[in-house]
């Protein structure tokens, strides 16, 4: 059955997406997803499983999303049979998706509505799992998760921090904005390879801070999203990340290790630490080239017969030229970013050849392009002569375009294995 007959709509209809919720206390926070989805043209059936409705109740999933909500198969038969609910989705979300329903869909089983909807789905299907730590780390769940990424599902890694109660650890249902962003990039691409799964990536995100003196530094203006990005999407593309992550305010992302930094010389040593073992490093980071030359150990006072004094500079590493001229790992792969003004891709190729990367990606920053933007556009040109120009787009996809190029250029396990031995 192709997707328009499966559908009953050809493309260009609103889109359709199912919202399985299980039962978990975190069903509050799948309002939040409900509300993103909707705002953002989605015609949202909500399908929550009778636990789900102790939690949030069904005038709620229903207000929310315009549409009746029923939750057991023998409901509304004549209007809205059990298998049309899945069979018309463009995608099906689960979140939050506990243990059992984990379970329940992994061994195909068909005992409520939404276990139905997602027998009959033939669209992409992405569940957010939140259960308490012990229970996502039991080889049972382990198993359930493998079984549906092995079938082509999207399982997204839960977010570490404070369970139900007093518990912290892993388990927490990813933000709902990131859950959100999952959906969009799955409707984009129809599935999220794990092509990147055995992989370390090191990423460095944000924006160095060198300081002056105790309350004042040079620093850029580097939200860190676009690094964010790349971790976020990496994690979902089975990689494990390191985020050396300078001066940002983001939530971490959810499975990424997260190491902060301030300045230059501190994100040199936490990238090369981490890029030890790396089969990829990407430098998104906004790095200083220079620093103040003297650090004033006490605030520096204005004098009023006195000029400004000058600002003396030293010039920090360029990490990016040093990882590609001496690899820590034979086979890695080394990625930069240019942020230019002007004649783009001019000084793009001349920054490529200079620094000795693989891949760089090159965007045009000025003042409200870029920094801090929920949206990119750039071109990411290869060492190997190529040329990929990403449009104007959220930057998880920029992001992928990046991760697509990596993965074509790793070295197979096979070679990396004789390369590291040799
Ligand atoms: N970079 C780095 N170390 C530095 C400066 C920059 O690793 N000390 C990296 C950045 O993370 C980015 C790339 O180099 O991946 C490009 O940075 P950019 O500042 O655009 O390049 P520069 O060499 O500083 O060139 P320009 O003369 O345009 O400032």
């Amino acid at each position: 059955m192709t997707r328009e007959a499966g559908n009953g709509h050809t493309a260009g209809d609103t889109p359709r997406v199912v919202l399985g919720v299980s039962g978990g206390i975190a069903a509050y926070k799948a309002c939040e997803l409900l509300r993103r989805l909707t705002e953002s043209g989605h015609d949202v059936t909500v399908v929550p499983t009778d636990s789900a409705l102790h939690f949030v109740g069904e005038a709620t999933w229903s207000a929310l999303s315009g549409n009746p909500v029923s939750t057991r198969v023998w409901d509304d038969v004549h209007e809205v049979p059990h298998v049309r609910i899945g069979q018309h989705a463009d995608l099906v979300v689960v979140a939050p998706a506990t243990a059992d329903l984990l379970a329940r869909a992994a061994h195909g089983l068909a005992d409520d509505l939404l276990t139905n909807t997602l027998l009959t789905a033939r669209c992409p299907v992405v569940f957010a799992p939140a259960m308490h730590t012990e229970m996502w780390e039991h080889a049972a769940t382990q198993e359930n998760v493998a079984t549906l990424r092995r079938r082509g599902a999207v399982v997204i890694e839960p977010a570490v921090g404070r369970l139900t109660g007093v518990d912290t650890g892993k388990g927490r249902l990813p933000d709902p904005a990131e859950i959100f962003e999952v959906c969009r990039r799955v409707m984009a691409r129809g599935t999220l390879p794990r092509d990147l799964e055995g992989r370390h990536v090191v990423v460095s995100a944000g924006g160095t801070r060198e300081p002056l003196d105790p309350v004042r530094y040079l620093g850029n203006r580097s939200s860190g999203k676009q690094g964010y990005a790349l971790a976020r999407t990496a994690v979902a593309r089975g990689a494990r990340v390191t985020l050396v992550a300078a001066n940002t305010a983001l939530a971490d992302p959810a499975g990424a290790d997260v190491v902060p930094v301030g300045t230059a010389a501190q994100l040199r040593e936490a990238v090369l630490k981490a890029a030890g073992d790396a089969d990829v490093v990407v430098m998104a980071a906004a790095v200083a080239d220079f620093r103040p030359a003297a650090y004033a150990a006490a605030k520096i006072k204005k004098k009023d017969d006195e000029e400004p004094p000058p600002l003396a500079l030293a010039r920090n590493t360029d990490i990016l030229a040093e990882l590609s001229a001496d690899r820590p790992r034979p086979g890695q792969l080394v990625v930069g970013f240019a942020a230019e003004t002007d004649d783009v891709l001019a000084h793009g190729r001349a920054k490529l050849a200079r620094k000795g990367c693989d891949l760089l990606v090159v965007n045009e920053v000025g003042e409200n392009t870029a920094f801090g933007r929920e949206d990119n556009e750039a071109v990411v040109l290869g060492a190997d002569g190529s040329e990929t120009a990403v449009p104007f787009g959220p930057k998880e996809a920029l992001a992928d375009t990046v991760w697509d190029l990596v993965a074509a250029r790793l070295p197979g396990r096979a070679e990396r294995n004789s390369t590291d031995r040799g």
